[in-house]
């Protein structure tokens, strides 16, 4: 077992250290002295079964410390030593309280006072068989899922994995356990793009999420049908941040599994409600303002490429539902063999951008677009969509891929697509928090100069008629 210890004070250490070797010669004893280096070495070196909290560091309130890593590992016993005036005034009644094995460990102690104190918190681990959360397994036995995938739960009933290499997974959620959102976004913020179920887990944990999107999306639906809209019982921003953790799963799903019956129906469900949202708004700037920037991701580019494409068509005199759902399924699925989200910047194959990937990542943004497009045969009623995807990445210059078709060869259709794709790629990079106007202004000059050219030019147009903060 693995205990961390936070404290500045190296001689405290160094006797610590004596003491689990006399007592407890199994406990890996790992010391840090600030807040930041606990949470990396929890996140890479974990799990720890004890954490100890030093309450005499001048910069560290040890409550809060404690709040905080308790939050990011799940329940766990925490000692907090000290001198008795410091443990007493910096540790709170509730915070020590949290845990029925935490510890008080006063300054000075003798061997045994610290060998009781320790063991109460050490069996208390042991008993919820935390050493067993280690594993060396079969990687091939386990499938990887999005991190992003479990902010649908607060619990899920299989136990989830983080891969720390060497065929070795350290389990991070257990089964039927509550789990914090701020377990997950640390673990985001370290670059940690999935978790890993056993296969069997992961094809049910995604059946079940896709089938929790559809209903929510559906009730949506029921209950704010297209005659009977009420403004202001009509979440946009919810609606959305539903449209993407919809398109998450869709993603993995098709990658995982393939093009389930529950898969064509979250995609209906999502093209229908963009244009129930888009019908209801003013205009798209409207639903650009309300759109949720969290992860800038796959999944926000494709919710937000179906807006603009909506808007385009409004503005083209082509909105027919058969053209809106055939640009709808493209934006939704023409990235989903697209693993990794920050590859969406990657303009083409030859792109310097592509170095920062790895070999894997290479060959999925090379044939995505033609994989994207095969994917399209699982769905009836909507021709002409494998061609918008397999053209997506191409460009009026004729430098895009896979099949350098210039302005004047490509179709309408396909150019449409190809601008909102752009317009949301470029938004997601460019928008900061600063005004909307000045990004889509700084983004419509460079479209401009690109692409007012060939069969490029009339969608261009509907384009800037649609974006009202370009004309001011
Ligand atoms: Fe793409």
């Amino acid at each position: 077992m693995k205990i961390i210890c936070i404290s500045e004070n190296i001689e405290n250490i160094e006797h610590f250290s004596k003491l689990f070797k006399a007592h407890f010669p199994k406990v890996q004893l790992i010391s840090v002295t600030n807040q930041k280096a606990a949470f990396d070495l929890l996140t890479i070196d974990g799990p720890f079964g004890v954490i100890m909290i030093d309450t005499t560091m001048r910069h560290l309130d040890p409550s809060s410390v404690a709040e905080k890593l308790i939050d990011f590992t799940g329940s766990r016993p925490i000692v907090f030593f000290g001198p008795r005036t410091f443990v007493e005034s910096r540790v709170r009644d509730i915070v020590f309280q949290g845990h029925e094995a935490n510890q008080l460990l006063f300054f000075p102690f003798d061997g045994m006072d610290f060998k009781q104190k320790l063991e109460n918190a050490i069996r208390w681990i042991e008993k919820e068989d935390f050493e067993q959360s280690i594993l060396e397994v079969n990687v091939a036995d386990y499938l990887p899922i999005k991190i992003k995938n479990f902010y649908m739960y607060d619990s899920i009933p299989y136990d989830a994995f983080l891969d720390i290499g060497n065929e070795k997974f350290v389990k991070v959620i257990a089964k039927n356990k509550k789990y914090t959102y701020t377990l997950l976004r640390q673990y985001i913020q370290k670059d940690v793009k999935n978790l890993f179920l056993y296969r069997d887990e992961t094809i049910r944990f995604l059946e079940s999420a896709i089938q929790m999107i559809n209903e929510k999306i559906e009730k949506i639906l029921s209950v704010s049908p297209l005659t009977d809209y009420n403004e202001k019982n009509f979440n946009y921003k919810a609606l959305i941040e539903l449209q993407i953790g919809g398109v998450t799963i869709l993603h993995q799903v098709i990658r995982t599994i393939g093009v389930l019956d529950s898969v064509k129906r979250l995609t209906d469900n999502i093209i229908a409600t963009s244009i129930h949202l888009f019908d209801r708004s003013e205009n798209v700037e409207k639903v650009i303002r309300v759109f949720p920037y969290k992860e800038k991701g796959l999944a926000e580019n494709a919710v937000l490429t179906n807006y603009i494409c909506l808007a385009i068509i409004a503005n083209y005199g082509w909105d027919s539902k058969t053209t809106r759902n055939k640009l709808g399924l493209a934006s939704l699925i023409h990235d989903a063999f697209l693993t990794n989200d920050k590859i969406i910047k990657v303009y083409s194959p030859d792109d310097p951008a592509l170095n920062e990937f790895t070999v894997e990542e290479h060959e999925e943004y090379r044939t995505h677009t033609e994989r994207g497009a095969n994917l399209v045969n699982y769905f009836s009623g909507y021709s002409d969509v494998d061609f918008i995807i397999s053209q997506h990445h191409e460009r009026p210059n004729g430098k895009g891929f896979p099949n350098h078709i210039s302005a004047l060869k490509i179709t309408s259709f396909s150019a449409i697509f190809i601008l909102a794709n752009k317009f949301a790629c470029n938004f997601l990079e460019l928008w900061k928090g600063n005004s909307v106007h000045k990004v889509i202004k700084h983004i419509m000059k460079e479209m401009v100069v690109d692409f007012n050219v060939g069969n490029y030019k009339d969608p261009l147009k509907a384009l800037e008629k649609s974006m009202i903060g370009y004309k001011h």
